[in-house]
């Protein structure tokens, strides 16, 4: 028995499903989550984002410190494993957590470049615990726009501004790598007219706006997503009113 007997057929290879998601505030990201396979567990550091989980029959745990989020993730690397899929709600808020934490404990309120790297290290340790978890792990993110830096505006390859998930820069780039699934969400209003009639019998054209709902699945030059899946296999740009099931559709072509 050697390391090569290891290698299996690409072909054969289960598809992974461990997602970051990231977006604006109302753009759908916790409902999406509620599509994911159950049981399904989600880490609420959002204070309040819950609520769209109402009727979805997803269990919930609240934290409210870095160490609270650490505490739960060793539970859960300890118990015989009762969940399908896990988010942690949202990373941008745990990162958020643990610069409160390190300023806390080390008396500090201007931060070096060492300082941001164990911020960056501490973080990397837990999401890398966290996707270890064996159940598809979902990390939810907020958005922000990464300029480019001075060294790399003077580089060869030009970087443009792009959007991805709201993190120090070291670890997007990590957890974006990491991940089998990067999606942005999104979220329009859409503008229909229609005609009725009001009261006296007339017919009166009428503004129906409603709030369409849908995921990038594809990077373009201003927005990181991915998408791993056979070459020939079609992935579209966009899917309207996203679930995880139709995500499985375009990874597998399985109904
Ligand atoms: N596909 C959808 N169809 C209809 N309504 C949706 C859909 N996705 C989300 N919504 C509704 O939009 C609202 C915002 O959704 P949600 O809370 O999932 O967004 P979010 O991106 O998690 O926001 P936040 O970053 O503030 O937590 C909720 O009222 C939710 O019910
Ligand atoms: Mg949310």
């Amino acid at each position: 028995m050697t390391i090569l007997n290891k290698i299996i057929k690409a072909d054969d290879a289960e598809p992974g499903y461990d997602t970051l998601i990231y977006g604006k505030s109302g753009t759908g990201k916790t409902t999406f989550f509620s599509t994911y396979p159950g049981p399904r567990l989600l880490i609420d550091c959002n204070e309040g984002g819950i609520e769209s989980l109402r009727g979805t029959d997803t269990d919930t745990i609240s934290c409210g410190s870095f160490e609270e989020v650490d505490t739960v993730i060793t539970a859960l690397e300890k118990q015989d494993f009762a969940y399908d899929s896990i988010a942690l709600d949202t990373v941008s808020n745990i990162q958020q957590m643990c610069v409160s934490m390190y300023a806390k404990k080390y008396k500090k309120k201007d931060f070096s470049i060492k300082d941001w790297n164990i911020i960056s290290q501490l973080m990397k340790d837990i999401l890398y615990r966290f996707l270890d978890l064996p159940c598809i792990s979902v990390l939810i993110a907020q958005e922000r726009v990464f300029e480019p830096r001075e060294t790399e505006s003077n580089s060869a390859i030009t970087i443009y501004p792009y959007r991805s998930a709201a993190l120090q820069p070291a670890l997007e780039s990590a957890m974006t790598a990491a991940v089998d699934i990067v999606l942005r969400a999104d979220a329009f209003v859409n503008n229909r007219s229609h005609v009725t009639e009001d009261s006296t019998g007339r017919r009166v054209p009428k503004e129906l706006k409603t709030t369409c709902f849908r995921i990038q699945l594809r990077s373009d030059e201003y927005n990181i997503a991915k998408v791993r899946s056979a070459r020939d296999a079609h992935v579209p740009f966009y899917q309207m009113d996203p679930s995880f099931n139709k995500l499985h559709f375009i990874i597998t072509g399985e109904k």
